[in-house]
């Protein structure tokens, strides 16, 4: 079959951000656009003759023309073997799991995460290496860096592939193999968790409420919690996939998944909910009408590790991003396992897993995993807790309340702000690192701020830095604010502001996270000039 080389310019606007390139549909719709990404891909990461990869995503508008282009590349450039879920469609924690059972040489995972989906929505595209995870920074840079100068790519003229039904084909002398999207992920999960015991604690009448929130979990959903473990059918809410997550923003946290919020907290709540995002790797856990924080549920999972089978062995290590709560580094002081703090992208877990040094890891954005994929997992994370409550047969309030009260409460919320004016939003940054040498010592109420700087990391495996990673104001009391720009957004700006205290007294545990941290919340605003330089009253989000 024809192999056509296609004369192309460059686009200057593709630098993967966070996760992966993630623009509009209509942006990714432009001729040659995706395909001067995906052979930039190719180039950078110097696909070798005769390699497999994994290809799926997450469902949305636009997945699967994405992915019949994405086959025809792969056979021109020689690609040997692709394996794709089943009607394109792959969780990214399975993606990562098939990626690192079938050993092939990476992936391409076709997702914008929690952002919405259809015509008018987003669309993302990243690559993962052999070990199931997002490339580095070095691979990222360098797939950029190709973006900058391309002037050709290659594809075949083949008609498309059927991708609904399960077995092998062919493209142009490339083999496909349709695989069943869950299979893989299902089993691994079964080595993890005590599926019994969970199975037991649901035939108990325990009452659980999963959101999948019309995005790529559903079907994942139904075959875990209903087909293996019992649940009824309606246990699993929004479980259909479709293109535009039935207009809604799968994004789980208590502003956008209302839908479950609202069950869960009314009087009749069923005992545990969880949602999971558009391509399943974030989760948000609820009890009954309680609403854990993700660095409580990283600690929480950590201190209680050996209750699931799979990690009945002690755990090596834990890593949390740096604006992730520092609940989970008290737990690793008891457990005298080292913890580590990184910078804010799932990527930077990987070398400490790939090397040993941490087994579990979790970031405040609703993102909790392991070393069993190389991405967060957002139904293992439903699992876990899962695997914990059927052991220990408390309500999730209580679990958590005694968590705080043997380890202390880190009391957290991040106050969101999105779609400003990118202009206003850096010099609001740039204004808070103008005080670097003026704001320590200062007492701001109750709080003296001890010190301030720019997060910077050195990757203890590779040597390599990432600077600029967010601001940090640290008081005395071990409180702080950290502010920083978001790296996943599409639109404008999206300013994040993350505040944590430290309290060890019980009889301060009930109180709500925003009446605790009001007077840091005051901090944060006057420090930053908030309201004149954005004009904004109230955070978009708070979580
Ligand atoms: C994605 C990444 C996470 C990251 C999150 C928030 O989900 O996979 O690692 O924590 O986005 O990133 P942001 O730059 O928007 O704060
Ligand atoms: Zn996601």
């Amino acid at each position: 079959m024809a192999i056509h080389t296609i004369t192309t310019q460059a686009f200057d606007d593709q630098k993967p951000g966070t996760s992966g390139l993630r623009k509009r549909v209509t942006v990714f719709q432009q001729p040659h656009y995706l395909e001067n990404f995906v052979q930039s891909i190719f180039d950078a990461v110097e696909i070798p003759t005769g390699a497999s990869l994994v290809v799926g995503g997450d469902g949305r508008f636009y997945n699967v023309e994405a992915i019949q282009v994405i086959l025809k590349m792969a056979a021109a450039n020689g690609v040997g073997r692709v394996l794709v879920g089943r009607g394109g469609i792959l969780s990214t924690p399975a993606a990562s799991c098939v990626i690192r059972k079938h050993n092939t040489f990476g992936g391409i995972i076709l997702s914008a995460s929690h952002n919405p989906g259809g015509p008018d929505g987003d669309f993302g595209i990243k690559f993962n290496a052999a070990n199931g995870g997002p490339a580095t920074e070095t691979v990222t840079e360098a797939i950029y860096a190709r973006s900058k100068k391309i002037t050709q790519y290659k594809i075949v003229d083949a008609p498309d592939v059927a991708l609904d039904v399960v077995g092998e084909t062919e493209l142009a002398g490339m083999k496909v193999e349709i695989i069943d999207s869950v299979t893989d992920y299902v089993a691994l999960m079964e080595t993890l968790f005590d599926f019994e015991a969970i199975r037991q604690l649901l035939a108990s009448g325990f009452r659980l409420r999963f959101d999948a929130m019309h995005a790529v979990t559903g079907p994942y959903a139904r075959a875990i919690f209903v087909d293996r473990l019992g649940a009824a059918p309606d246990a699993v809410m929004n479980a259909e996939p479709l293109p535009d997550f039935g207009g809604g923003h799968p994004d789980p946290n208590l502003t956008y998944a209302h839908d479950l919020v609202e069950i869960m907290f009314a009087d009749d709540a069923p005992d545990f909910g969880a949602a999971s995002d558009g391509d399943g790797d974030r989760n948000m856990i609820l009890g009954k009408q309680f609403f854990v924080t993700p660095s409580d549920s990283l600690a929480l999972i950590a201190a209680n590790a050996r209750l699931a089978p799979g990690y009945g062995q002690g755990i090596a290590g834990v890593a949390r991003s740096m604006p992730t709560s520092a609940a989970v580094d008290r737990v690793a002081e008891e457990l005298d396992i080292p913890c580590f703090e990184t910078p804010t992208g799932w990527k930077f877990f990987g070398n400490l897993m790939d090397a040993g040094k941490v087994t579990l890891c979790g970031e405040e954005s609703f993102g909790t995993g392991s070393d069993h994929v190389r991405e967060k997992d957002g139904l293992w994370a439903v699992l876990f807790w899962l695997n914990i409550l059927a052991i220990k047969r408390q309500p999730v309030e209580t679990i958590v309340k005694r968590h705080w009260a043997r380890f202390g409460r880190n009391v957290y919320s991040r106050h969101d702000y999105e779609e400003l004016p990118s202009e206003a939003a850096n010099h609001l940054i740039e204004h808070v690192r103008g005080q670097f040498a003026s704001l320590p010592g200062q007492s701001l109420g109750r709080y003296t701020v001890k010190a301030c700087d720019d997060f910077s990391y050195t990757d203890p495996v590779d040597g390599s830095v990432s600077q600029k990673q967010g601001i940090r104001i640290l008081f005395e009391d071990g409180s702080r604010i950290v502010f920083r720009l978001s790296g996943t957004g599409t639109a404008g700006a999206t300013l994040r502001i993350y505040l944590e205290s430290f309290d060890a007294d019980i009889s301060q545990h009930d109180q709500d996270a925003q009446d605790a941290l009001a007077e840091l919340i005051a901090i944060a605003e006057q420090i930053s000039e908030l309201k004149q330089r954005t004009g904004r009253e109230q955070p978009t989000v708070i979580t």
